[in-house]
């Protein structure tokens, strides 16, 4: 089977972003990282003035309006942003016409830790609130994921041969 789209799942600060580029230069398809493409389709100038100037609800249907339009991209790997799981039509989108769905597991300490700076990821500004969507988040993560990498105490290069392993075990590249 042909491999269409690569789709990066989990939480903020687990790497989807950096793993993207990584992934997609070795295997020759496009990045799309889909916070990009929704402050591009915005009038605002980043992901937290989108939240905080106009508010979470519109930025999830933002969020929703991006995942409808790629419906049809192929050889693209797609880093999504951690609450792109929400809705279940998002998932449908992203995964229309085939799709490997990879889940970056990541703890929540170590995704903590990997965002030192909170102040562009406003659904991290209250730890506590941020530690009980994680754990909600997580069985929604698992239920989408054909494949899980453990990430906490691997180096990008790892995680990224552990895909690419994975993906060629599962797919013509
Ligand atoms: C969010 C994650 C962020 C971004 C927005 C909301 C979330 O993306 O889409 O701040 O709900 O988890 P990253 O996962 O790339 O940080």
């Amino acid at each position: 089977m042909r491999l269409t789209k690569l789709i990066l799942i989990g939480f903020m600060g687990s790497g989807k972003s950096t793993l993207a580029k990584l992934i997609a230069e070795r295997i020759g398809f496009t990045v799309i990282d889909a916070d990009h493409e929704i402050v591009k389709i915005s009038e605002y100038s980043s992901i937290s003035e989108i939240i905080q100037k106009s508010n979470e609800a519109h930025f999830r249907d933002l969020e929703s309006q991006v995942a409808a339009s790629l419906q049809l991209a192929s050889s693209v790997v797609i880093a999504t942003g951690g609450g792109v799981i929400g809705r279940a039509e998002n998932m449908r989108h992203l995964t229309h016409g085939g799709g490997a769905v990879v889940f970056l597991d990541t703890s929540f300490a170590e995704a903590c830790r990997r965002i030192p700076d909170r102040s562009s990821r406003p659904l991290l500004h209250d730890l506590v609130t941020a530690e009980r969507l994680y754990n909600e988040r997580l069985a929604v993560y698992q239920h989408y994921a054909d494949f899980t990498v453990i990430t906490d105490t691997k180096t990008l290069e790892m995680i990224c041969s552990e895909i690419i392993t994975w993906l060629n075990t599962h797919y013509e590249l």
